[in-house]
């Protein structure tokens, strides 16, 4: 009973919180703070209503009930009705596999992709990455100045996701962009609709290559996908699909936002700078703070399968909760000095890839990408200076809280004719 007059509590006086805001971007450190330590289970009556899980332990707890709480979606291409999934609100036309999947279909996903991504078979691509990294500071090493996402964290973690396909690199930007904008475009922005569309090139390029690989198998992802079975069967033309969505989803625009974020950071606090560019075997520890502090997943659904509580919140059937990442790494029950950058913290046990079943699969992948790029940037231009007035921000950071400029300066220095290749 006193649960009940809780949820009617919370649902009768709902707070004012809309992740895709300007002002959530512009507060969101300080706004979950004030929740979690003043109304930690509020409603939003936004996007159709939804609760909002700000604190850590209750993040958990739901990841780690994928049978109440689950990430399936239901999409009707014919009728264009969509229910349930990762996004609030839902995005139309798109469902990531295994992402936006539950079980029995996840479990066979995630066997069947796995051991693709294990820390053994993403360490084939750590000098690939390397190699990247340094053709793209190459690019721009003699005049001293660059955009660090247009030119650098936006395009690196594109390429090895292209390399990672078998796609070809030189397409990089036709793939990327539209995810890009998709994840930072605001749903009810005009051009919503068309950045989508933007996505059938994408889709296209993929059934045209899987073809391929159908007659030619390589030692690629398309390969793998195009040739390779779950639970016994070929994989149709929309889960193989699905499936490389999520992960071109999940490779290109998140790691972007973790190192855009973190070179902003060590742009503006030099004394970390200095004292990771002295010392690279804090790069693991720092790597994971900045995991931490900047949550590049800001917040995710699940959509309450059947009335439950989860110590002693009550959830009734069909609604939907967001996940927030972000305020959860920020939770001073668990992390001390959680507003504070402190490179070589320890333990650090954050939950900015995900808690339950749907963790990253590509975590491994990420800090490989990540370390790449902050090392080639503190051994080659290890003074450049953000251009603060020139920042541009996401306009919304509900999905992935990055940037879409970072203009920045630097001593100019000589190439050292690195290649993307
Ligand atoms: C810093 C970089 C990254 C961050 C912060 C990140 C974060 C996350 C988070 C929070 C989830 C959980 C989603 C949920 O709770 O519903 C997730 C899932 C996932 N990520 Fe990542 N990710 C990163 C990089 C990558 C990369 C590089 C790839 C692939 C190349 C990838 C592929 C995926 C996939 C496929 C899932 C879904 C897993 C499942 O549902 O079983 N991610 N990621």
């Amino acid at each position: 009973m006193e649960l009940q007059m809780d949820r009617y509590a919370a649902q009768q006086n709902p707070v004012d919180f809309d992740h895709h805001s300007a002002d959530h971007a512009a507060n969101w450190p300080s706004a979950f703070a004030e929740l979690r330590a003043n109304n930690p289970r509020p409603w939003s009556e936004r996007h159709g209503g939804f609760w909002i899980a700000t604190k850590f332990k209750d993040i958990v707890s739901i990841g780690q009930r994928p049978d109440f709480f689950s990430a399936h979606k239901d999409y009707d291409p014919v009728t264009g009705a969509i229910a349930g999934g990762i996004s609030i609100p839902a995005i139309p036309g798109l469902r990531g596999v295994p992402n936006e999947t539950a079980s029995p279909e996840w479990d066979g996903v995630r066997t069947f992709i796995n051991r693709r991504f294990s820390p053994r078979a993403v360490e084939a691509f750590r000098l690939k990455a390397q190699q990247f990294a340094a053709a793209l500071i190459d690019d721009v090493i003699e005049t001293g100045r660059f955009d660090i996402v247009e030119d650098f964290t936006n395009p690196m973690p594109a390429l090895v996701t292209m390399e990672l396909f078998g796609f070809p690199l030189d397409e990089w930007r036709a793939f990327a962009d539209p995810f890009h904008k998709i994840i930072y475009t605001p749903r009810d922005d005009p051009e919503f609709p068309n950045t989508v569309r933007g996505l059938d090139y994408f889709r296209q390029r993929v059934e045209e290559v899987a073809a391929l690989r159908r007659i030619e198998p390589r030692d690629d992802l398309l390969s793998h996908f195009a040739n390779g079975s779950i639970d016994g069967k070929p994989l149709d033309g929309e889960t193989l699909y699905n499936l490389a969505f999520n992960i071109l989803a999940g490779g290109v625009d998140t790691t972007t936002a973790l190192t855009s974020n973190t070179l902003i950071h060590l742009s503006r606090h030099p004394e970390d700078r200095e004292r990771l560019r002295s010392d690279r075997a804090l790069m693991p520890l720092a790597r994971e703070e900045f995991v931490r502090f900047f949550s590049p997943i800001h917040a995710l659904a699940r959509n309450v399968v059947e009335d439950v509580e989860v110590d002693g919140w009550s959830f009734k059937k069909g609604e939907r909760v967001l996940l927030a990442y972000s305020s959860a790494n920020r939770d001073p029950d668990v992390f001390d000095d959680p507003d504070r950058v402190i490179l070589d913290r320890f333990p650090n046990k954050h939950i900015g890839f995900g808690a339950g079943m749907h963790r990253c699969v590509g975590s491994f992948l990420a800090r490989i990408m990540f370390e790449a790029m902050i090392n080639e940037v503190l051994d080659r231009i290890p003074d450049y200076q953000v251009v603060e007035e020139e920042l541009v921000v996401y306009p919304t950071i509900g999905n992935i809280n990055g940037w879409v400029h970072i203009p920045a300066t630097f001593t100019p220095g000589t190439k050292v004719g690195a290649r993307i290749e």
